[in-house]
């Protein structure tokens, strides 16, 4: 049976004390359930890598940073490194989501180096790619996507170590989800890439993640879908009543 994964990704919330809540339940919770096919993944902001990565140690549950920057070390002033992140046990980093590249201006070179940085220090990257509506509504979809694919992994070697996270712009804190046809046919296209790219072994093995107003009611339909690995959940991930609901639905599927 293949293996799913639940990315929370916070983004810019919680205090030190909520965080330190949602994670003493979730704790409790991994505790007493054994979810077989089922990986937790829990991206917290910076400051609360380490109440993830303490938990990480004891328990089936694993710990993914927002960001990182493109430069190794040295002067660059409020910047984290790969090398920060893995000598603190960090597992997972998402680069490339839409909220950096559009907000914050990166572009497929800067998430090509932070990918290169990850790798060199054994992080896995999840690599974040999607179209905005205008797009979609131009029929430049598969276009936008591929473009994003090979200017963010040019030069990269993959072997078992990346991620990838479809996240329609237009799906991303919504409330409009991408139908499961409508996000399959795209995974099924970055699928195809990386087989023609990396070959058959590689298309197979790597996660694709499904991002944008997943929540507990429409998860199953998504990850019934050939292609859906799981999910890069962001509001939906806050609540833990609502990620255990998620991570049960998950271990349940058949
Ligand atoms: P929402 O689940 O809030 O739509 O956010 C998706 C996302 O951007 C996850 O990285």
């Amino acid at each position: 049976m293949r293996k799913i994964y639940l990315a929370g990704n916070w983004k810019m919330n919680k205090t030190f004390q909520e965080a330190d809540d949602f994670l003493y339940e979730l704790g409790e919770y991994l505790e007493e359930k054994t979810l077989r096919n089922v990986e937790a993944i829990i991206c917290p902001p910076f400051p609360y890598l380490e109440l993830v990565t303490d938990m990480a140690e004891e328990l089936p549950l694993s710990c993914g940073a927002q960001n990182v920057s493109e430069y190794k070390s040295g002067a660059y002033t409020g910047e984290i490194s790969a090398e920060m992140l893995s000598s603190m046990e960090v597992e997972y980093c998402i680069t490339g989501h839409s909220e950096r590249r559009n907000i914050f201006g990166e572009s497929n070179s800067v998430v090509n180096a932070k990918i290169k940085q990850l790798q060199e220090h054994f992080i896995i990257p999840i690599l974040c790619i999607g179209e905005k509506l205008e797009e979609r509504d131009a029929g430049k979809t598969d276009e936008v996507v591929l473009s994003q694919l090979q200017g963010s992994l040019k030069d990269i070697k993959i072997d078992g170590n990346l991620f990838i996270a479809y996240e329609p712009v237009w799906a991303i804190g919504t409330g409009k989800t991408a139908t499961p046809q409508q996000a399959q046919e795209v995974h099924k296209l970055i699928r195809e890439w990386l087989r023609e790219n990396y070959g058959e072994d590689v298309a197979a093995d790597i996660p694709i993640l499904y991002g944008g107003s997943v929540k507990p009611g429409n998860l199953k339909e998504l990850l019934r879908e050939a292609d859906i690995d799981g999910g890069l959940i962001g509001g939906a991930s806050l609540e833990i009543e609502g990620y255990i609901k998620m991570l049960e639905i998950a271990g349940n599927l058949k």
